[in-house]
């Protein structure tokens, strides 16, 4: 089957259906009279050592997404890590509330202070990364804008047990994934690979 993204019905579904597990970022920020915001955003990645990307739709339906206006006009958020232990937490905050709901009281979750930026992080999310907006970039038009929001980290915040050294102990972590729709994932199964070392001895032998 050849899927066309332009005319096939619901490619969306089929898109977040095969690229999984996406991480989650559960993104703080406050707006420029102060009204805490927190939602999660799974259109999300790290693209280098020091910089974080999300993508939020401008509109749900005639409502602006209060996350981008927010760090669009303050130029700053946090993303805190979901995890299972507040992945309920998370979902609950997902629901198009009206401007002005403070979506960490919906949640039961407790705003800590920040160091650099304004927005509260999440103090029972064991990583709350404080960023700086470098730039929104706008994608599509119409019903399908997007803006992808490039943040620089200028802070993250670990929980001191769950790091050793640089190395994050996995097991501890227990970060979550967003499989398609309403289905998530633990991060509990993983395995090794070891990354070969190219050797041109060993190929100039082979070739031989
Ligand atoms: C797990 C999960 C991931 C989500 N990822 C995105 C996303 O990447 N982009 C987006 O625009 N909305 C995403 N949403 C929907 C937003 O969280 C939702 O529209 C939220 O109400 C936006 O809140 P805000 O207006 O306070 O920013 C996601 C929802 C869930 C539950």
């Amino acid at each position: 089957m050849k899927i066309d993204p332009n005319t096939f019905e619901g490619f969306n579904r089929v898109l977040t259906g095969v690229i999984v597990p996406r991480p989650i970022a559960f993104v703080s920020s406050v707006s420029p009279d102060g009204v805490v915001n927190l939602a999660p955003y799974s259109f999300f990645n790290a693209v280098s050592y020091t910089t974080v990307v999300f993508s939020s739709s401008r509109h749900v339906g005639n409502k602006s997404k209060d996350t981008l206006r927010n760090i669009e006009e303050t130029g700053e958020f946090v993303v805190n890590i979901v995890v299972d232990p507040i992945a309920e937490a998370m979902n609950a905050t997902a629901a198009e509330f009206p401007e002005g709901v403070d979506e960490f009281e919906i949640a039961g979750l407790t705003h800590a202070p920040s160091d650099i930026v304004k927005a509260p992080r999440v103090l029972e999310s064991p990583v709350n990364i404080e960023c700086k907006l470098d730039q929104v970039v706008q994608i599509g038009s119409g019903d399908h804008e997007h803006g992808l929001v490039i943040g620089t980290i200028v802070l993250m915040h670990v929980r001191d047990d769950i790091i050793n050294g640089h190395r994050i102990d996995q097991e501890k972590l227990m970060a979550t994934g967003r499989m398609a729709g309403n289905m998530y994932c633990r991060t509990s199964d993983r395995y090794e690979m070891v990354r070969p070392v190219y050797d041109p001895a060993k190929s100039a032998a082979a070739n031989r």
